[in-house]
């Protein structure tokens, strides 16, 4: 669907985060909350992406990268303003404007999509996507004659007694046609209350014009849910904790008790491969097939499990690969350590990958055996069947060849391997 480009409005200060961090930046999930609305974008693929910023811009564009057209707000004069912004970019542009907003983690690609679909079948002016909820504090409401006809957007701060009881609200998305876009954005004028251009004006202005103007409305409750405090953002995500479980488990993984585990954005789990409570695993981890994780383990990102893995309580893995029929089964940390397949790891093993300065790496070759409470001080190597014996301490740099047998502290060889 990549006839049209997107604008998202991000120059808000989200100032009741009370926060150093620009509101979108937030992580839902260990994902920014702009990067769900990026998602959006990208997977109907836009033509081009407009991202206002404001406020902390520089990070922004740090942690989201140039993969987008940044377009600078610094007085934030509204969101007509906003949208204003990024006019000189779309000056010979005739096709469809989408408009979203950066801090809406919930909203759905498909109700997007089907809101442009609607858009493009009935050649409107513009598409609003509107939402019944049952709580419509803070929301613009939608005004329509006895008919039903879409009149107008009202603000809360500027709607009546009886405007305010509307249960239909502006989600604060919207298709439209860019040529009447920019053309009514000229119109818009300064909303005495909130001394802020209004984008919702645009409405009205373009039905004053005798442009078809159409809402496409959603029931689901969730899609305009905004983050402007740290509460938003723990409900938030609940919700998407809760589809990020569900995800996994309609997939062919076993789950043991979705209430005590954690699973962020960007974590993929083969079939069979069992959960069991009280485990956090963060983004960027790939764990394979028929593995069995926890219970209480944390696997961190970076991290690359492969199939029939049993990583056992109270266990660490950080930015570390292990190979097939890996088992570290009780409390241990491997972090910077790349493991080969069949490697047992005992009890309450360490790498100690951090010196103070820099992370080293511990290589293990496959079929090693770390016996329990070995400390492996990186960066070393340890041949494939090697042993290290329970309670040595493997100084920095040491590296043990295969299918050697090495003990004590500092470990030092003693033996072939039987
Ligand atoms: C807006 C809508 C309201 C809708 C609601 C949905 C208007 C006038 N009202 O209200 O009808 O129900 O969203 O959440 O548009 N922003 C900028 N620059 C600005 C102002 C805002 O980039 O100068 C960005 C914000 O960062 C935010 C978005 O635009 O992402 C919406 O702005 P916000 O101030 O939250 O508008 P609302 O009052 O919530
Ligand atoms: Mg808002």
């Amino acid at each position: 669907m990549s006839n049209f480009k997107a604008i998202i409005l991000a120059a808000g200060r989200g100032t009741r985060m009370k926060s150093q961090t620009p509101k979108v930046l937030h992580k839902v999930c260990g994902k920014p909350v702009l990067e769900y609305v990026l998602d959006i974008t990208k997977g109907l693929r836009s033509l081009t992406t407009y991202v206002v910023v404001g406020h902390g811009s520089k990070i922004v564009r740090d942690v989201v990268g140039e993969t987008v057209t940044y377009v600078q707000q610094d007085k934030l004069l509204g969101t007509a303003d906003a949208v204003n912004r990024c006019a000189p970019y779309l000056k010979n542009y005739q096709g469809t404007v989408l408009v979203l907003c950066g801090d809406t983690p919930l909203l759905s690609k498909d109700i997007v999509a089907a809101l442009l679909k609607q858009h493009h079948r009935s050649k409107a002016s513009a598409t609003v996507l509107t939402a019944n909820i049952n709580n419509p504090l803070g929301y613009g409401r939608i005004l329509r004659d006895t008919q039903g006809h879409f009149l107008a957007i009202r603000e809360e701060k500027d709607a009546s007694d009886a405007e305010v009881k509307i249960k239909e609200i502006n989600v604060g998305v919207y298709c439209f046609n860019a040529k009447d876009l920019f053309v009514a954005l000229k119109k818009v004028k300064l909303n005495p209350g909130k001394k802020e251009f209004y984008l919702t004006d645009v409405i009205e202005l373009l039905l004053a014009d005798g442009k078809n103007v159409s809402t496409f409305t959603t029931q689901d409750e969730t899609v305009a849910f905004g983050i402007n405090t740290r509460e938003d953002l723990a409900q938030a995500q609940a919700i998407i904790r809760q589809r990020i479980l569900s995800k996994h488990m309609l997939s062919g993984v076993t789950i043991m008790d979705p209430l005590t585990t954690f699973i962020e954005a960007g974590v993929v789990i083969g079939q069979d491969t069992v959960i069991h409570p009280m485990t956090v695993i963060h983004t960027d981890v790939r764990i394979g097939r028929n593995c069995s994780i926890g219970p209480v383990s944390r696997i961190r990102p970076g991290t690359r499990i492969s199939d029939g893995v049993e990583i056992g309580n109270f266990a660490e893995v950080s930015r570390s690969s292990l190979g097939r029929g890996v088992t570290q089964k009780h409390f241990s940390f491997l972090g910077d350590a790349v493991v080969g397949q069949d490697v047992n790891i005992g009890a309450g093993v360490v790498t100690a990958n951090y010196d103070g300065v820099n992370k080293n790496k511990t290589f293990i070759g496959p079929g090693a055996f770390i016996g329990s409470d070995a400390i492996l001080v990186a960066p070393n190597k340890i041949g494939a069947g090697a042993m290290i014996g329970a309670g040595s301490v493997l100084p920095k740099g040491k590296n043990i060849p295969a299918g050697m047998v090495a003990i004590g502290v500092p470990a030092r060889v003693v033996k072939r391997r039987d």
